[in-house]
């Protein structure tokens, strides 16, 4: 039995099998620049953040109507069900579809197929996080935050990601305001290849309630002492550093530091389709490579829950 956790960071778009991109590219008439999944599964070799976001927004073509966004996270929900995750808050990108002409309704509509049923079809109850693209504009981050208003029912936070250097998080001071006066819950990916400043900024300017990655935060020990102190959920990703190249190896990856200097660490899966696992495929590697005890083990799984976005009779019976 997989240990019960929750999932914290997952980009929908980035559980895209190789296999099912070249389904919804024939069901849509899309032609992938790869003759097929074996081509396809040579581009999955990246030097950084930047490699894999280009790869991650060509495959996004084969995604058009409702019915695609409903079977990506249906198939997703299925894979973490699998492998023990209970609760899943999941971050979609809305600039990514509007910008290529697909509507934010279809977007929206097509992952609440998958999400509205989720507890009773795969057993995991969901959060939806709309995330603003940092590389594009904070005019644009604002149109769309505008333009989910009719669909704010659906949707519980908004989060940050893409390109992070040259973006730091104070670009979006307005935007995050106005998201906190619509009730909506704030996180933003911060320190992954970005400074250390750029978590504090995330912490001070744009209010989030956990940081993404925020790997980067052991280079400043004062961050870390805050970070600790103040008790900061911190959703990591060690696959996605291996891949992403922020850490040379998963022996290299300062999970185990950053547990002793009483961080609250979670584990999570990030892009799980290119960076070679999901949720339980995390765990387990850390356990196996970074010889984590029991006990750390069942501690990543606890705060995984209590950083959520779950009200707490809902984390009780999730857990
Ligand atoms: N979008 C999808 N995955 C991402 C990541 N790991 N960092 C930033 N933006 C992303
Ligand atoms: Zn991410």
């Amino acid at each position: 039995m997989p240990l019960p956790k929750a999932e914290l960071h997952l980009h929908i778009e980035g559980t895209l099998e190789p296999e099912l991109a070249f389904e919804l590219a024939a069901r849509n008439g899309v032609t992938l620049p790869y003759g097929d999944t074996g081509e396809l599964g040579k581009a999955y070799e990246f030097e950084d953040l930047q490699s894999f976001l280009n790869l991650y927004y060509e495959l996004m073509a084969v995604l058009r109507t409702e019915q695609d966004f409903a079977d990506l996270a249906n198939a997703y929900l299925a894979r973490a069900a699998a492998q023990g995750v209970r609760h899943a808050e999941i971050f979609f990108d809305p600039q990514a579809h509007t910008k290529r002409g697909v509507e934010l309704g279809t977007v929206v509509e097509g992952l609440w197929r998958a999400l509205g049923s989720s507890e009773a079809n795969h057993g995991v109850s969901t959060r939806l996080i709309m995330c603003f693209l940092r590389d594009d504009s904070a005019e644009s981050a604002m149109e769309t935050l505008r333009a989910a208003e009719p669909y704010l029912a659906r949707i519980t936070g908004v989060g940050l990601d893409s390109a992070e250097v040259g973006h730091p998080p104070v670009k979006f001071r307005e935007v995050y305001e106005a998201a906190a006066e619509l009730g909506l819950r704030r996180v933003a990916h911060a320190g992954e290849e970005g400074p250390p400043a750029y978590i504090a900024e995330a912490l001070d300017v744009l209010g989030v309630e956990r940081v993404d990655h925020g790997l980067r935060c052991m280079e400043d020990p004062a961050l870390v002492e805050r970070l600790a102190r103040e008790r900061v959920p911190l959703t990591l990703c060690p696959l996605s550093n291996v891949r992403l190249r922020t850490v040379d190896t998963l022996a290299d990856h300062p999970l185990p530091a950053m547990l002793d200097a009483g961080l609250m660490c979670t584990v999570n899966s990030d892009d799980p389709a290119y960076f070679g696992g999901y949720a339980g495929d995390n765990f387990d590697a850390v356990r196996e490579t970074l010889a984590l005890s029991e006990g750390r083990l069942r501690e990543l799984a606890r705060n995984s829950f209590l950083a959520s976005f779950l009200e707490d009779d809902e984390e009780l019976r999730a857990r």
